[in-house]
């Protein structure tokens, strides 16, 4: 099939580390970009005529069907979402994670990802064609000690990732995930900090977690975005249902 051009992607989470080098990356590639967040983007951004943004707290569903809807009436189409909108949770044992925590994590990490999932795959799937790209973690695939709560919502991430491929492959629809190591960002520095002070021996005594990874650095932000430009191009036509690490090797043990 011919893709449209100028494309357009949809990115939730618009204002934090993801969401804003997903922006830049796309741009430069040519797309227009529908941001969305509780947060605005920067004043450049927010002034580029290939570039819109609607607020919208991913846990509430009517905010997301109407800041679906207003990506459609501004650009036409969407043919691609990124959704990177997230939190990180408490930090602390299993046992100590509260009801209010749990139900927070899950609202914004996994509703608000079936949400905006759902408002895609609603305009996408009649039409024929489309890519859904949802931010998983490392904690989606292996188990992170005390960040029980994320580590749950980001195996639950992926799930939802692998049931909605197979639902809407066979309409030309793609829906991947991908689940980065620890990526130079203030979500990581803040982890850093909390998961160090409750063990000063984690990474080797390193408050620094880069230092535990095979190679010896955070992932960039830059390095996520140029996978989810990947999978949301025509060049992973053949790419659904998939797990793509940018983990700098953490999983290879
Ligand atoms: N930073 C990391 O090291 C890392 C590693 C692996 C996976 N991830 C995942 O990648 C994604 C992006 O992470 P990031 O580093 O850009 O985090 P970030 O904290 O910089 O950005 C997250 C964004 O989500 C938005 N958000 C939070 N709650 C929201 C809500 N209820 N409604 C709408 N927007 C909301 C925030 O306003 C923020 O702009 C997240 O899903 C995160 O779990 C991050």
């Amino acid at each position: 099939m011919t893709e449209p051009d100028p494309r357009t992607v949809l990115i939730t989470g618009s204002a934090g580390a993801v969401g804003r080098a997903c922006a830049e990356t796309f741009l430069q590639q040519g797309w227009r970009v529908m941001l969305t967040d509780l947060d605005p983007p920067s004043a450049a951004l927010a002034g580029r005529p290939d570039a819109a943004f609607a607020a919208a707290d991913v846990t509430d569903r009517k905010a997301v069907d109407a800041a679906y809807a207003a990506a459609v009436a501004r650009f036409g189409r969407i043919d691609a979402a990124v959704l990177a909108a997230g939190v990180e949770g408490p930090v602390g044992p299993v046992e100590g994670i509260s009801e209010a925590d749990i139900d927070r994590v899950l609202a914004v990490n996994l509703k608000g990802c079936l949400f905006w999932m759902q408002a895609c795959l609603r305009d996408m799937k009649p039409r024929g064609s489309g890519a859904i790209v949802a931010l998983s973690s490392i904690s989606g695939v292996v188990g992170s000690a005390s960040v029980g709560a994320y580590t749950i919502s980001k195996h639950a991430v992926i799930g939802l990732v692998r049931a909605a491929a197979l639902e809407a492959g066979r309409d030309g629809v793609r829906v991947n995930a991908i689940c980065p190591g620890p990526i130079d960002s203030d979500m990581m520095r803040r982890l850093d900090k909390a998961l160090s002070a409750r063990d000063p021996l984690r990474a080797g005594g390193q408050a620094d977690s880069s230092k535990g990874l095979p190679m010896q650095r955070y992932v960039t932000a830059a390095e996520v975005a140029g996978m989810a430009a990947f999978l949301c191009g025509g060049a992973a036509a053949g790419c659904n249902g998939g797990t793509y690490m940018v983990d700098g090797g953490f999983t290879a043990r």
